[in-house]
């Protein structure tokens, strides 16, 4: 078990801090001596956290990280309540609905992804510079995801949005060094929090959360890289990916250009671990892969097709009365 104490006197804001990898860190870092600042939309969640850690070291505030008033309040908050910022987490994001195919996005949804994910990202930069410039001194961490470094996997918004955002980190690391101000990412992979569960209608499946064997990663993984990050170690302009070696295999376009068992077993890097139920046999169309008879996507037309690993056992050809070939480009 790490030493605790490594953010004794420190004080960290924290957006998307009432739910998932947020609140980990949250009280992760209560647990390391910081005092914390929760900033989300999500009043009840976010005080109900703050008073479970302890009302005196932490506090919750409304903010929406689009708003540059309420971002710019947070911050203001952490100078009148704990008299400084050492340590501010970008964390908010959202995600938007899976639609496989591009013609089905439509600009909301991007304008949406982007104003959270990246703009909401800027905001919190910008305004801990604000603080921190002067103060000669600071870490900022912006969590982006796998899909900061890979095509594919997430919808079309995300994707940008987390690309983008090590964009910014770049440019921030740069410009703020003079200031001996760290900003950093952190890249998870799949974590069973709230988004992911609503996005991949997912509750209980250990297997879309593992992709190292006999490990499933969990918002408190994030929150101890996350804590590296934060703490006084020397990196800086760092996209640390933490997803059980996800990103170093080429598994997904392998797997969905394969088209029998043997060659889905044999073609990746990583184990496929489930053998696939007859009569099931993915074929590649379009380079999605499909089901041979109901042509849906590993059987659920919401995962998209890296799923092939952990979805298969469930898989059920019979529902195939009910869906049309239009579902499938
Ligand atoms: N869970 C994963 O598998 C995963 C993987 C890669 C990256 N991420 C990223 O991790 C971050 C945290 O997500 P999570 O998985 O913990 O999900 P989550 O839904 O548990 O937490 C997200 C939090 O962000 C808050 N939020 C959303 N919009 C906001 C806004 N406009 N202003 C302020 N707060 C807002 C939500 O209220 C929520 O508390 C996100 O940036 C997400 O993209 C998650």
């Amino acid at each position: 078990m790490a030493l605790l104490g490594r953010l004794e006197g420190k004080v960290a804001l924290i957006t998307g801090g009432a739910s998932g990898i947020g609140a980990q860190t949250a009280r992760l870092f209560h647990r390391h001596g910081a005092k914390v600042i929760i900033a989300d939309i999500q009043d009840e969640l976010g005080n109900s956290i703050s008073k479970e850690l302890s009302p005196t070291d932490t506090s919750f505030i409304h903010c929406d990280v689009q708003d540059d008033a309420h971002v710019r309040n947070a911050v203001d908050s952490a100078i009148t309540r704990f008299g400084k910022l050492d340590i501010m987490f970008n964390n908010a994001g959202t995600v938007e609905p899976l639609k496989p195919n591009i013609l089905d996005n439509d600009k909301a949804d991007f304008k949406r992804v982007l104003s959270i994910n990246v703009m909401g990202a800027f905001l919190g930069t910008k305004h801990a510079a604000r603080v921190m410039d002067p103060a000669r001194h600071g870490s900022m961490i912006i969590t982006v995801s796998t899909s900061s470094v890979s095509g594919g996997a997430t919808p079309h918004a995300y994707t940008c949005s987390k690309h983008a955002v090590v964009g910014l980190m770049k440019n921030a690391a740069v410009e703020l060094g003079r200031f001996g101000i760290r900003v950093n990412c952190v890249s998870p992979y799949l974590v069973a929090t709230p988004l992911v569960k609503n996005f991949y209608e997912a509750e209980d499946e250990p297997n879309l959360y593992s992709n190292l064997k006999g490990v499933v990663l969990k918002a408190e993984d994030i929150a101890e890289a996350v804590l590296f990050l934060g703490s006084d170690e020397y990196v800086r302009g760092h996209n640390l990916i933490v997803d059980g070696g996800f990103t170093i295999t080429n598994l997904r376009s392998r797997c969905i250009h394969s088209q029998t068992k043997a060659e889905l077993l044999t073609s990746s890097t990583v184990p496929i671990k489930m053998a696939l139920p007859s009569p099931m046999k993915v074929i590649a169309a379009d380079g999605v892969s499909v089901c041979e008879s109901c042509r849906r996507w590993n059987g659920n037309p919401r995962l998209p097709p890296l799923r092939i690993q952990g979805k298969i056992p469930d898989f059920n050809c019979s529902r195939n009365s009910k869906i049309s070939d239009a579902d499938v480009r």
